[in-house]
Formats: C-alpha cells, structure tokens, sequence
C-alpha cells in the first residue's frame, strides 16, 4: 500500500492525487483521501486504480491545506468503498491511513465494540481511528491520543492521521513499513516512498524504526515511542522527475527494460576499473570474506531468480559453497549455519516482510547478513551488518526488470572480487570476463533492436494459455525467470523447469497448444538444449529458441526465434533476460493488459 500527506500552500487534491500516482506500484485496489479545510474533515474514495479517485475528484472537488491519501493493496478485507482507506473515527472527526497489519485488531475491534464503538470495514486499520476517538473523549490531546494508540497496536505499520481537534499537523509514525518525511518550500509531505515527493521536495528524512512525529506548515517534529524527541536528519532528495515518470515511453516497465543498457555502463564506471572491482559501500574486510565457506542467499519472487545465477557465480568465481531458497521457506526450516557462513538477502525495495525475517532470523542466530538492495535507505540497508548498492535507479514498474540484471551484474561482480582476494582466477582468464562485462551494455542495445520479431511472437503466444521455459545451469535461473515474468504481467501459466527435468513430468504438458522457450545460448549445454527442443518438437509443442546469433541448427527446429550476441555462458543470462523481458511485455500489451499495474500483484510487498 502507499502513503502519501501534504500540508502547504498548494491545491491538496492535486499534491495527494499526484503523489498516489507515483506511488500506484505499492497497490492498486482502491484509493482514497482525507482533507482538513479549517476544521472540517471530508474524505473521498473509490474502487480501483487512482484514475477512478481523481473521476470523482472532478465530480467532487475537495478543498484544504492538510490531508492525507492512501492506494491501497488489499490484505485484510477485499477491495470496496468501506475497506479504502482513509478509515474514519464514529464522529467521522478523526481520519488514518495505514500500511502493514495490526496483528492484535481482533481484540482491540472487540474490546471497542463492548465500549459502544461502531465499524463499518473489515479492516485492521479501523482499529486506530476508534482508539484514538477512545483516548479522546477519555480527556486526551490528539497528539497523546495519537501516541497511546500506537503503543495499544501490535504488529507492523506505517501510519498517518489527522484529526479536526487538531487541524493543523498530520501525525505519522512508523514500525516496520517505510516512512518519508520530506519538505518543499514552506510544505512538508509524508510518503511511503520516494517518487511521492520528488516533485515538490529537494530534503527527505528516512523515519527510523518506532519512531512518530508531526508535520505542521512549519516545520516537523519527531519523537521515540518512549517521548525522546529525535533530531531530523535531512538529506538531499537524490532523484529527479524523469527517474520516476515514463517519459516517452507507453509504460514504465518498458522505460526500465530499456533503461538496462544505461544502468550496466553506470554500474560498469562505479565497480570497474582497469582490472580491479571496487565496493566502496562495503563494511565487510577481505580477510573477512576470504574465510566465508558458505553463502545461504536468500530472496523472494525475482530476487530469488537473480540468487539462483549468483549462487552459480559463488561457486564458479569465489569457490564459495552457496544454497539459496524463497525467504519465507528459509526462515522457517531452522537453518544451520556454521561459523564461516554468510546470509545474503537480495531485494529490490529492501522491505519485502518475507525477506527482511529472514534477516532477522539469521541475525537471531548470530549469522552475519549482506544485503544486495536497490533502496539503500530501506529497513534492510539499516539491519544488515553490511550492504551492496545495486544503483539500478529507481524501479517503479510492478515486473521487476532493470533491478533483476543489476542484481546478477553485482552478484558476479561481487563473485569475481571474492575471486580475486583469493587469487582464484589466473589472469588471462579473468581479464577475458571482464572484456566480457564490459561488453553488455552494446550487446544489451543490439538485442533490444530486435523489438519487432518479438513482438511477432508476442502474437502468436497472446492466445495460449499454457508455456513451458526450459533452461540448464546459468539458464535454469533466466527459464524461471521468463516464465515468472510472462505469468505476472500477461496471465498466461508460465512455469520454467531446468531442462534436464523436462521429460521427468512436464513432457506430460506438451501438445499444439502448449509452446515451449528453449534458452540455447552457445555454450556446454546448448547440445542438451536441443535434446530437449527435439522432446518437445516430436510431442507437437511449437518452439521458440533463444540463441546466439548465426546458430541456423537451432534456427531451422524452431517456430520463432530471438537472437543475443555471442557471449560466454557463464555472462549469457544477463543477454537472455533482455529477449525474455520483452516477450512477457509485448505479449500482455497484445492481451490488452495493464503492464504497470498486474491484477492482484504489488510492487513492494511488506506483509508476510
Ligand atoms: C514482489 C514484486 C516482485 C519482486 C518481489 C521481491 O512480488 O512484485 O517483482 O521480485 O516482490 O521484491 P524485492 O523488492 O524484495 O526485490
């Protein structure tokens, strides 16, 4: 879900509906405001994406010079005008929007119930608005009714309300959801991310853990739970319109594919020299990570994808033993670790629940965590003992898809150095990766001029509903991964095997109707990949092959194929994904999808 507030001189409406807009990634399911004018307190909402709030905004204009919003993705309660938020107190004086859950709602819901309180939703959210009403007519200010009721709720939250008893600040606070404190020219904002405020803001405070405060047209306060007043820490607002708004592009997710060539060459300047990798943003010493034995990588949805092909670039390049494994799988199997084992978490947004437990998880057990994040001002850049930055810029689109290769990019950069602390590799064959590397960005731009024979096969694929991914070693990874994508923005079942497990069952899936993406690159398991591309061929399935260029074996067996440059197949994945990329986004613009905005999916996913 987002968060957005505003209290300043410009239109309300405009600054929250604006700041929903950039912020629709987190969710989708209904949107709403409330707005103080003077003392008077009036909301708005609507079912669905933000364009139906801002319908009725039109019908039904909304004045005022404080407010807050909320875009909602729903957890508790399914997506209706009584489940939006904001949620109202019985008055209808008191209005919060909330991000995460509060885990003890049930009873808090029943205990205010007894005491006469009435709810209208099925929500956990409108817990709060009735508990601060309580500490009100109980003689409370707004601000200690604001504070009693954060210590009565359990669980996890960012949280936003206003009140007309006290119609000049909008108090926030945050534990477990990210929270921006950020300020303009005489305006101050609230959001649950960046993109909300780079329009009007140029400073932003990043709310740490249990903390709450109040913005006002002057200034913001910050408090600890326990009363402690916090000194704001600003810091400039480091991106600019043009990295959160599609330009020219039809969608974001299309800008962010095409984006990719651009991150690797900026990627490439910041790690890259003549022939040494630098992190300078790492805490961890190289004695320290020559002695790691063990890697457990641990991630969730496309992160775990990009830990699958690092995982093989551990062992390859730093001969470190590595497993990976969904962050809510991990968490919960009481993993072992040894004294020389390393967590690595991997997250785009740095606040996905499921992988920020499985931080704390191996923290609880004393293990040492690094964190590959795109967010480095997110909960998990704070908790772990130590971080890489994978400067992909800010990813807005719902299907990950510059993040997935800066994350590879960064994996094998991070292999090769542990590698090189360890004197592993000899020289030549090193400097080859690294020409290598250094080769993606141009390779990237000639793979994404080959838009419109995708898109032909985007064509054909558009009324399937079934597609098989096959791929093997550093390919099994991208065969999930293609699949994944195809299935979260298109809604065709996509699932991706390795392929030697292709005949061990889903062989069985096979016909005319169900299409089969064979990823051969050149390389040791390309012959395998025939093998397969043969199985699947003999059964009816109609092909499509991603190969390198000039490969007419492969070309003549296939229905449809996409061509990458010729690399090495260790490097291959970060070529592939491109082609695969644009197969998941050409075939759901044909299906007529909203590519920005997948049915039932969010972006940043901070709920376990
Ligand atoms: C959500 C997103 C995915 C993303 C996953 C992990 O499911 O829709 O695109 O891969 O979360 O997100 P993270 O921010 O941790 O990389």
């Amino acid at each position: 879900c987002g968060i957005v507030g505003y209290i300043g001189p410009k239109s309300i409406e405009s600054v929250l509906l604006v700041g929903l807009q950039k912020l629709e990634y987190r969710g989708y399911d209904s949107a709403g405001m409330a707005v103080l004018n003077g003392d008077e307190l009036a909301t708005r909402k609507a079912v669905g994406k933000i364009i139906e709030l801002e319908k009725q905004l039109k019908n039904q204009p909304i004045l005022g010079s404080a407010g807050i919003a909320h875009t909602r993705w729903a957890t508790h309660g399914e997506p209706s005008m009584t489940n939006a938020h904001p949620h109202l107190s019985g008055h209808r004086d008191i209005a919060v929007v909330h991000n995460g859950i509060f885990e003890n709602y049930a009873k808090l819901k029943a205990e205010l119930i007894d005491d006469g309180h009435v709810f209208l939703s099925e929500t956990d959210t409108e817990v709060a608005p009735h508990l601060m009403e309580k500490y009100v007519h109980e003689g409370f200010s707004t601000e200690e009714a604001f504070v009693r009721m954060l210590k009565r709720v359990e669980g996890q939250y960012a949280v936003a309300a206003i009140s007309e008893k006290d119609s000049k600040k909008i108090y926030f606070a945050r534990k477990g959801s990210p929270l921006i404190i950020a300020k303009g020219n005489n305006e101050y904002l609230i959001a649950s991310d960046i993109p909300a405020v780079v329009p009007i803001a140029h400073e932003a405070i990043y709310l740490e853990e249990e903390q709450w405060g109040y913005i006002s047209s002057s200034g913001v306060s910050i408090f600890t739970l326990g009363g402690e007043p916090v000194p704001p820490k600003w810091q400039p607002v480091a991106f600019k319109e043009e990295d959160v708004d599609k330009g020219d592009f039809e969608y974001l997710m299309l800008k962010e594919i095409y984006e990719q060539p651009d991150v690797f060459e900026r990627i490439l300047k910041e790690r890259l020299d003549d022939t040494f990798i630098h992190f300078p943003e790492l805490k961890f010493g190289k004695e320290y990570l020559a002695r790691v034995g063990r890697i457990l990588i641990q991630a969730c949805g496309t992160s775990l994808n990009a830990g699958m092909i690092g995982r093989m670039y551990l062992e390859q390049f730093a001969h470190i033993s590595a497993e990976t494994d969904y962050s809510s799988e991990w968490r919960y199997r009481n993993p072992l670790a040894s004294g020389d084992s390393l967590v690595v978490g991997i997250s785009q947004s740095g606040e996905t629940a499921d992988t920020l437990a499985g931080l704390r998880e191996a923290k609880a057990k004393f293990m040492r965590v690094l964190s590959f994040l795109n967010n480095i001002n997110s909960t998990m850049a704070r908790e772990s003992d130590a971080m890489i930055s994978l400067m992909a810029g800010p990813e807005i689109g719902v299907a990950s898809t510059k993040a997935f290769t800066a994350q590879v990019l960064n994996l094998l950069f991070f292999s090769l150095y542990v590698g090189s602390i360890k004197w592993l590799m000899p020289a030549e064959e090193r400097r080859t990766v690294l020409d290598e590397i250094r080769a993606l960005p141009d390779k990237m731009r000639t793979i994404l001029k080959s838009h419109e024979r995708i898109k032909e096969i985007a064509e054909f694929l558009k009324d399937k509903n079934d597609t098989i991914f096959l791929g093997r070693t550093y390919n099994y990874p991208s065969a999930l991964e293609g699949a994944l994508k195809l299935k979260e923005i298109s809604y065709i079942h996509a699932s991706g095997y390795a392929g030697g497990e292709f005949k061990h069952g889903p062989l069985a899936l096979v016909s005319q109707n169900v299409p089969v993406v064979i990823i051969a690159p050149q390389g040791e398991i390309r012959t395998k990949m025939i093998s397969n591309l043969k199985e699947a061929q003999s059964r009816g399935g109609k092909i499509i092959s991603i190969i390198t260029e000039g490969d007419e074996e492969i070309k003549r067996e296939s229905d449809f194929y996409v061509e990458i440059p010729p690399c090495q197949e260790s490097i291959s994945p970060l070529l592939v994904a491109v082609p695969l990329q644009l197969l998941a986004y050409y075939t759901a613009i044909a299906r007529g999808c909203d590519v920005d905005r997948p049915r039932n999916l969010a972006k940043s996913v901070t709920v376990e």
